[in-house]
This record gives C-alpha cells, structure tokens and sequence, in this order.
C-alpha cells in the first residue's frame, strides 16, 4: 500500500542534488492518506447537509475554453466569432422551445424533457429515502451488482469510477467508507466476463439493482434471472430483501414481477430517457450504495442548470458547445475524439459515446464519438489527430487538479533529463495537465479544431455539473439539426435480427423477412 509508506522514489518535488550525494536526497514523505480514500471514507458523514458556499462554487466552476476554435491556425479560421454571433440567435431560439417544452421531443405522446427540470425538482426528501434503502441494503451485503445497459449502466458505472479509488473493490471495506465491492453486469452478453464476474462473487453476500425501463432488455435480462437464481439457491426467501428493481413506475415485466415478488423498487420517469436518467433513480441509488454523496450530485446538476437556463449566448456554455459541435458537422467533421488526462474521468467519455451518437446519429446526421486518454491515446491515434484526414474535431475533459500529489524526484544522474521538472518542484499533475494543454496546441496547429471543458477537481458537484451540461448541450444539438434527439429507433433494428434470430415468440413476422434477406445473400467467406 502507498497509504503511510515513506518512498523517496515516489516523493514529492526535490532540491537540486549535487551529482553522486544520493544519500543526502531528501526522503520525502507521502501524505499518509491517498486523498481518493478520505473522499471515500467521509462523502457519506453529513448526509444531506451539502451547501455550496460561494467560494467553492467559484473554485469549482466548470469553464468551456475555444480558443482553438476560433483563432487562426494554417488552415485559417475554423468558427470565427463572428460566425458564432451570426448563428447564435438560432441557438438561442431552439434553447427556449427546448425550455418551453416546444418541437420534436416526443416518444409515443411522452414529451421526453424531464431531465431539463430535475435538478430542482428533486426533493430532499426523495434522496433520504434513496439514501435510507441503500445504506441498509450495503450494510448487508459485501458485493453491489448493478445490471443494466445503455442509459441504465453507462452514467451510473462511470460516476461511480470518476469519484472513487482505481482499485477500488481491491480496497479494504474500511477504506472505501464501510461500502460494498461494486460490480457491473447486464451490460454485453460475454459468458467469460460474465463467470469471470460471477468468480468474484464466490463466498460474498451480494444485493443486487436491476435496472431496466423496459424490463426486457436481453442482455439485462438474462443476467438477472441469473443472479436472482443465484441469490435465490443461497437466500431462500431473504433474496428479496437482497434484490432492488428500478423501472417503469406500472408498465412492463420487471413492474409486474417486483409486484408479485414485493422486491423494493424505484422508478425511471416516463419523460427521462435512459442516456438523460443518471440523476434520476437510475443513477442515485447505485451512486448512494457506493457511498457518495448525492446531494452534492444534485448541486452539481442545479448549479449547471442556473448557468445553461440563461438565454445569452455567451454566458451559456451548453449553447455555445452546442453551436461549435453543429456548426462542426456542418464543416465536414465526422469524428469527434473526446480526450481527458483522468483515468477517472475516462468513462464519463464513454458515457458521451452513447449520449452524442445516440442522440445524434439520426437521417445521415451526427459525429462518432471516440473517447480517448492521454497521454495512453497520444501514442496511438494521436497521430491520425496531428496529421490524418482532417475530419475531427477535439474535445477535452481537462482536470485542472488530481486529488494526490506525486512529486518527481532529483536524479543525480539526469540520465532521462528529467531534473528540469524535479528542480523547478515539478510534479505529475503539472505534466498530467500538459497531457492536454500540449496537444490542444499542436492538434490546432496541425489543423484539427478542438475545445476543453475544464474540470477544477474530481468530485461530485463537478461531475454533476458537468452531465447536466452535456445533456442540454446535446438536446439542443439534435433541435438545431433538426431532429428529435430523445428516441433511437436505429437501436431497434439490431434488437430486431437478434431477436428473429434467436426464434423470439412474437417476432415470426419480422423473422421471417429477415432471415429471407440473409440467406439471399451469397455468402462470401474467406
Ligand atoms: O438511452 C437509452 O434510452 C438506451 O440506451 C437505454 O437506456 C438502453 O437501451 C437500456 O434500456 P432499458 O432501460 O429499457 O433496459
């Protein structure tokens, strides 16, 4: 463990060491605590006593930074100002149908914009309640299995890895603030990641949260008929204390079984689509059993709605992040990589990768969303980035500051040439920074636009803040293309063929066209 070790290696920044004196090299403390395991260890204390003061809200304010959109590289101009002025108005006409609950945002006759509102209508009241069911469900249990895909896993899995250890199941219980082993299943159909998480689970008390808004998503579906079994053999009639179902509030399989099993339950609103519902239920509970704080989660979403409610351009980042993405497509960008220097932070652009795409790749529209780290990505597709077809636009998830410090230290040797960080005091979260502020520069240079989100620290008002947003940033995207960004009927085509082929009752018709259109194929096998 690094926690209380005194490592030289690993120290923080050194003084200039005079060549072959390695043993007058300072032996510099590690803080006796990973700062991530104090967050862990105290975000659950002072349940709902959360209050932003105006200094932390100034320390934590979420900044969209375009220099390198609008300035000059070699390849001119990419959106000027003046351009953003000239389509702004446009911008701002579609942000308050969005508001006033206008345009095309209809599923069946559900106007699909309960997320815009949440954050204020959310009660205190409600989170104890989550807070209340999760805190006794995790004092049970040693492992938390949360099944779910799509909207139902995505926003949940990578908040909880945003705010909590890398290894975090790997922690002592202590360590992670008394919480349970996290666990994700439901989300692919891997029978080897599946046993392989099912290994892990051997000898664990496991609880588990389906979450599902249709109740019949396949891959979510089989995966808890199967840990129910499980929990079942072992249980006997305590599973269902074990077993906490979020979907529909009366429609469909999971409602009707919750009710005959009398499982305990909360709901996916009818007007929140799974990629907008991390706020929601679908997202709160499993983020309460992980023991973070979720009444700081809101405020991170109410702060951000204040900010993005507002109808001037420039002091509205959701509609300028909209304007520069469209009026990127419009230009002939197809890719948008979405770069953070924070393992942490990575799977929230994986929650991007289905928030974007999902609601924009709608008649021909939208941009491929390929979420990226760096420094990891910089020796890999970094190179199509400075220099391959100029189809991409850039995004960055900046994290200003990391929650530890690790210094770098004084080499007499200097054989790498690193002591012009050590003996400037340097340490790895100034290079982390770099990570992005570096290739910001050269990628602009070498004629890919690109734009930062800056992130000041990992916590739960920041990644609040920062979902809230994306999402308005995105169902504006969809109204300025004009279409509805709140449905994915292309998500039903493969739902479709997989289930024609699998025989599904009720899909024969369907089947029967499919299967006609494949084997009319000549099959072509290398
Ligand atoms: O954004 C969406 O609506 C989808 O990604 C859904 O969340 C996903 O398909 C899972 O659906 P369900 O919650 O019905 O199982």
């Amino acid at each position: 463990m690094l926690s209380g070790t005194k490592l030289s290696c690993l120290a923080a920044p050194g003084k200039r060491e005079e060549p072959g004196v390695v043993e007058d090299q300072p032996m510099l403390e590690m803080p006796a605590t990973n700062k991530t395991i104090t967050r862990q260890q105290t975000a659950g204390q002072h349940p709902g006593r959360f209050k932003p003061d105006d200094e932390f809200i100034r320390n934590n304010r979420l900044e969209l930074d375009i220099t390198y959109i609008v300035n000059e590289s070699a390849q001119g101009t990419f959106v000027s100002r003046d351009e953003l002025e000239r389509f702004a108005p446009d911008v701002v006409e579609n942000h308050r149908r969005l508001k006033r609950g206008e345009g095309d945002c209809r599923d069946g006759d559900v106007p699909m914009l309960g997320w815009q509102s949440l954050p204020d209508e959310i009660t205190r009241e409600h989170l104890d309640e989550i807070r209340s069911v999760a805190d006794e469900l995790a004092g049970k249990i040693d492992a938390f299995v949360s099944l779910g895909i799509g909207g139902s896993y995505l926003g949940l899995a990578a908040t909880v890895k945003a705010l909590t250890h890398t290894y975090y199941n790997q922690l002592s219980r202590e360590q992670r603030g008394g919480r349970p082993e996290m666990y994700f299943l439901g989300q692919n159909a891997d029978p080897d990641f599946f046993r392989d998480t099912l290994d892990l689970l051997e000898g664990k008390r496991i609880g588990i949260n389906v979450i599902s808004k249709s109740g019949t998503t396949t891959e979510t579906a089989i995966a808890f008929r199967i840990l129910r079994r499980l929990l079942e053999e072992r249980e006997g009639d305590r599973a269902t204390e074990l077993i906490v179902v979020t979907t529909d509030k009366v429609r469909g399989a999971l409602r009707t079984l919750t009710n005959r099993k009398g499982y305990r339950s909360f709901v996916v609103p009818d007007n929140i689509g799974g990629r907008f519902s991390v706020l929601s239920d679908v997202g709160l509970f499993g983020l309460a059993v992980a023991g973070i704080d979720i009444h700081e989660f809101v405020a991170g979403f109410r702060r951000m709605k204040m900010r993005t409610d507002g109808d001037d351009f420039w002091s509205n980042p959701a509609m300028v992040h909209a304007a520069v993405r469209h009026l990127a497509q419009q230009k002939g960008k197809k890719v948008e990589v979405v770069a953070t220097n924070s393992a942490a932070i990575y799977e929230i652009t994986c929650w991007m990768e289905q928030l974007f795409p999902e609601s924009e790749g709608h008649n021909g529209h939208g941009m491929w969303v390929s979420p990226s780290m760096y420094s990891e990505k910089l020796h890999a597709n970094g190179q199509m980035v400075q220099d391959g077809e100029r189809n991409i636009l850039e995004t960055f998830l900046r994290l200003r500051e990391s929650d530890n410090i690790v210094g770098i230290p004084g080499d007499p040797d200097n054989l790498d040439g690193l002591n012009y960080l050590s003996d400037a005091g340097r340490d790895m979260n100034f290079v982390n920074r770099l990570v992005i502020d570096g290739p910001a520069y050269a990628h602009f240079i070498g004629g890919t636009p690109n734009m930062t989100i800056d992130i000041p620290r990992r916590n739960a008002f920041n990644i609040g803040q920062l979902y809230y947003l994306l999402e308005r940033s995105v169902a504006l995207s969809g109204y300025l293309a004009g279409h509805n960004p709140f449905i994915q009927p292309g998500v039903e085509a493969y739902k479709k063929a997989m289930f024609a082929l699998a025989g599904k009752p009720g899909s024969e018709p369907d089947g029967a066209g499919i299967k006609k259109s494949m084997n009319s194929m000549k099959r072509t096998v290398v």
